[in-house]
């Protein structure tokens, strides 16, 4: 009986269904649809990390500057290597860039060569940018990383009192502010208070560990205190120029040569008028600074509205072989450390035909952190380097700055430079 009345009902319903008027939707209206539905979604994914972040360190919101600097970092990472990897690598190599505009510090960049002769600018510009890897995204308490910061010590230390606190303190504001007005500026979105925050905790305690005094306690401070500096500073030098050029012809080496002079004006429209002038470069066409910007913006929209997010973060750290040697499987400018493989081949033929490929030449055989740095430093600075990573290590495993304060006036810990 109970089975009867319900394919009764069955029935009823599907002679209903027959007799209902299914609407004819337009192709445009599906599309509409599909796109409002496919827009929504992107919405959706695009800020469930930021979701996510912000309930994992809620106990942080209200006061930014309570967070440790491993807190910090865990915070850092996600931006560098989830939210806006690209944009933070290009705002960390503008802020490289900015650096040279301070008068009294590029006569030392140009005195050692490293950055001013084009043999030798990839490998100072890779191995910046393998050593920063190491301590930002890898851990500064980490032997890798306590490795990269007390060899990037060491090469500071044998310069002395030619490098000048107010100078690395400006350097380091310049690593913590310009990736964040870059994201501000021209990411799908602006970083909150607590990322910005992170930044800045995480470098400061990168700058404790290099012997930096006197670092200002908030963002603020830093920004006051940088504008301040810069207005003292930063004007041109022919040794500002020098440097600057240099790097300028290594970001432009593989634009087809017709093409440079506009690349130059585009790369050179990306910096305020101060620094510009600082580094000596002719005002951009307003065409090109207009493009650019424009360019910038169509991507924020693009990204911001249109784009998944990625499906993880990218893991920009060399890899270990079984003897312990580390090998990178990407490179910014020269394909140093990077095995030479098939791929590694292809992908060098893809991005210079072929001009720049992995091999000895670059040390296909990889490295060890404390080898980084001017060749014919890599053997003398082993065992001091070495030694001042223990002594890191021991520095952080007892709580870092935050319990011993300065590692300059406390644990005797080494950074002993600048005036
Ligand atoms: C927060 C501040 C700074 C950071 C994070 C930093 C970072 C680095 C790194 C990663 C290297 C290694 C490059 C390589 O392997 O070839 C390096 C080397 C060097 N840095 Fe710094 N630096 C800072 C401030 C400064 C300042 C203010 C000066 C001088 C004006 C300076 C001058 C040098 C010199 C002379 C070398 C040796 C390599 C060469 O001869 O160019 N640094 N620095």
């Amino acid at each position: 009986m109970f089975k009867h009345s319900s394919s009764l009902t069955k029935n009823k319903i599907l002679e209903l269904m027959g007799t209902m008027e299914i609407p004819q939707l337009s192709k445009w209206t599906l599309l509409g649809i599909g796109v409002v539905l496919y827009v929504g979604l992107v919405q959706t994914l695009r800020f469930r990390s930021l979701r996510n972040l912000t309930k994992t360190y809620a106990a942080y919101l209200h006061d930014p500057y309570s967070l440790d600097y491993k807190t910090a970092h865990q915070i850092m990472k996600r931006v560098i290597l989830y939210e806006t990897p690209w944009m933070y690598a290009f705002g960390t190599q503008w802020a490289l860039i900015k650096t040279y505009t301070v008068a009294t510090g590029t006569g030392l960049l140009v005195q050692t060569r490293q950055l001013t002769s084009d043999s030798t600018v990839g490998k100072r510009a890779e191995d910046t940018g393998v050593i920063l890897t190491e301590f930002l995204i890898g851990s500064m308490d980490s032997d890798r990383g306590s490795k990269a910061l007390a060899k990037m010590n060491w090469m500071h230390r044998r310069y002395g009192n030619k490098i000048k606190q107010p100078e690395l303190l400006h350097t380091l504001a310049m690593f913590v502010l310009e990736p964040i007005r870059w994201l501000n500026d021209r990411e799908w979105r602006p970083l909150t208070e607590l990322e910005k925050v992170a930044i800045f905790v995480y470098w400061k305690e990168i700058g404790n560990r290099m012997g930096i005094r006197d670092i200002p306690d908030t963002l603020e401070e830093l920004e006051i205190w940088t504008a301040e500096y810069t207005k003292k500073n930063v004007y041109f030098t022919k040794n500002n120029k020098l440097c600057a050029d240099s790097t300028m012809r290594l970001f432009l080496r593989d634009v087809p040569l017709f093409m440079r002079g506009f690349a130059q004006h585009a790369a050179v429209s990306l910096f305020e008028e101060r620094s510009r002038l600082a580094l000596g470069y002719e005002k951009p066409p307003r065409w090109i600074a207009r493009l650019v910007a424009t360019a910038f913006h169509i991507r924020r929209i693009i990204i911001r509205h249109f784009f998944l997010p990625r499906l993880h973060e990218l893991d920009p750290l060399a890899k270990p072989d079984s003897t312990g040697r580390l090998y990178r499987d990407t490179w910014a400018f020269e394909p140093w450390y990077v095995k030479a493989t098939v791929k590694s081949w292809l992908q060098g033929w893809f991005w210079t035909s072929g001009k720049v490929l992995p091999g000895p030449k670059y040390k296909s055989n990889g490295f060890l952190v404390e080898e980084l740095g001017p060749v014919e430093y890599e053997q003398s600075s082993k065992e001091p380097v070495a030694k001042e990573a223990e002594e890191m290590q021991a520095y952080a495993s007892k709580g870092g700055a935050v319990v011993l304060g300065c590692p300059f006036s406390s644990v005797g810990y080494p950074p002993k430079y600048g005036a």
